[in-house]
């Protein structure tokens, strides 16, 4: 290690976190009129100030109570963002925290009253969750944390340690497979959901529908 390098700063919290948006408006309407989320800032130009490159941009925040937002860009071509085409489409996704489940339960019912589909409640025994997709097909979550502080700390002094075993196997595994001794997948040695297996069939493998591509 170079110990000449600053120390790592400390990192307060999230600023914003961004994508593509397929509409400006039909993206303000699900995140300020059914989320609740202000829209609090805009910026438009056509020039990326990072990189220097022409592309016209409409670019706005939605803020959250903590100060921090979410924000997107509208290129101004009615594209929306295509999704990975090699994740499944629960993989990816942006979790914000609410303060109860009753909370949960208010939104999965405000969600569904203007049509969206919606999973949960989930039950992570930490926290529990609900599901769904943005009109941009980002996969939301809201999650009511149920631990306690001193519960998550108890458990972060097994996360090293578990993440540890979990390379190493994967060693052995990128070995074997080198070899052609092992399938194409590793899979963890714990199973912390063991009763997930039994709600598999009840549920679609991809979780709540991302919205239509229409422009409707
Ligand atoms: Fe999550």
């Amino acid at each position: 290690m170079n110990t000449q390098l600053p120390s790592a700063v400390p990192i307060q919290q999230l600023h914003h976190f961004a994508y593509r948006a397929r509409d400006a408006e039909e993206t303000r309407h699900f995140y300020e009129d059914i989320l609740g989320l202000p829209l609090y800032h805009i910026i438009q130009s056509d020039h990326v100030p990072s990189t220097g490159e022409y592309c016209p941009y409409t670019h706005f925040f939605f803020r959250l109570q903590d100060g921090s937002f979410i924000a997107f860009f509208d290129l101004g071509d009615d594209q929306a963002a295509e999704p990975s085409p090699n994740t499944p489409r629960w993989v990816n996704h942006i979790a914000f925290r609410v303060n109860t489940e009753q909370e949960l339960e208010a939104t999965r019912a405000r969600l569904t009253g203007h049509g969206v589909e919606v999973i949960g409640i989930t039950d992570h025994h930490i926290f529990k969750s609900i599901y769904f997709f943005d009109p941009n097909g980002i996969r939301l979550e809201l999650s009511a944390q149920v631990a306690d502080e001193f519960q998550m700390l108890q458990m972060s002094r097994q996360a090293r340690q578990r993440l540890d075993e979990w390379t190493q196997r994967k060693q052995v595994w990128r070995a074997e497979r080198v070899a052609g001794q092992t399938p194409d997948k590793l899979k963890p040695a714990h199973n912390d959901r063991p009763e997930a297996a039994r709600a598999e069939s009840a549920v679609s493998p991809l979780g709540a529908k991302p919205p239509e591509r229409s422009a409707s």
